[in-house]
């Protein structure tokens, strides 16, 4: 489904990304792990297009991705909730979450279906959804990015360590949360970065690690 061919890119003129080459697989729950600094979060922006290749190229569903501007990635249908996740503070959960569809220009019809299927993964968000993108906690953030991501990404979602940080109450609610995502969305291909694999678990069906930049094994 996505293609990444020998992926190279610097940071301040320093390699970052080092001639990654990979596939994600459609309905493959896969972890990207390394330590810090290994890359992680480089590697997910670069497929966002966020940050410029050096070299490669990445290829979603036949198209370089990178002829197709960054604001412009939602419409394959990839979700991106960040490491920092980033609510909008004057608007409300529910808001944030409608903001990625209204952005696609989906009918109201589609963003209330999607909606309702985020709420069937992420049941926790139902009480948050009238409050102040501001006022949640960190934890509840991850969950209400998680289910941002979902509400544009129906192909692909990256998610950026959302274990970090985490309660261990919150990290389990959050794994029962992508099981029941990989159940209800056969088809979606979920990554996750992590640089404890330890937090993880069970949870990937593939691991793909990265130290300083490169892949050095594929699980
Ligand atoms: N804005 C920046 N300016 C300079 N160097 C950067 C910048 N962002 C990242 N780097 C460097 O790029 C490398 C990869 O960083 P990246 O954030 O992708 O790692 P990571 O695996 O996500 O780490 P972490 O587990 O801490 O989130 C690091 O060596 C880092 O120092
Ligand atoms: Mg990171």
């Amino acid at each position: 489904m996505l293609k990444i061919n020998q992926v190279s890119a610097s940071i301040a003129g320093i390699p970052v990304l080092r001639a990654i080459h990979t596939e994600f697989h459609a309905g493959q729950l896969l972890a990207i792990v390394g330590r810090n600094g290994a890359g992680k979060t480089t590697f997910l922006r670069a497929i966002m297009g966020l940050l410029p290749l050096s070299a490669g190229s990445i290829v979603m569903h036949g198209e370089d991705l990178s002829k197709i501007a960054p604001h412009r990635r939602t419409e394959f249908g990839i979700g991106y909730a960040p490491e920092d996740r980033v609510m909008f503070p004057t608007f409300t959960v529910e808001e944030n979450l409608r903001l990625p569809c209204e952005v696609l220009g989906l009918s109201k019809h589609e963003t209330d279906r999607r909606l309702a299927r985020v709420l069937e993964v992420v049941p926790q968000l139902e009480v948050m959804l009238p409050r102040s993108g501001a006022a949640l906690s960190g934890g509840q953030g991850k969950m209400a990015a998680l289910g941002r991501a979902l509400m544009a990404g129906n192909k692909l979602i990256l998610l950026d360590e959302p274990f970090q940080g985490l309660a261990p109450v919150l990290a389990a609610h959050y794994a029962e949360s992508l099981r029941r995502l990989h159940q209800l969305a056969p088809e979606l291909c979920i990554v996750v970065t992590e640089s404890n694999r330890s937090l993880l678990r069970d949870l990937p069906d593939a691991t793909l690690t990265l130290e300083r930049g490169e892949l050095i094994a594929t699980e």
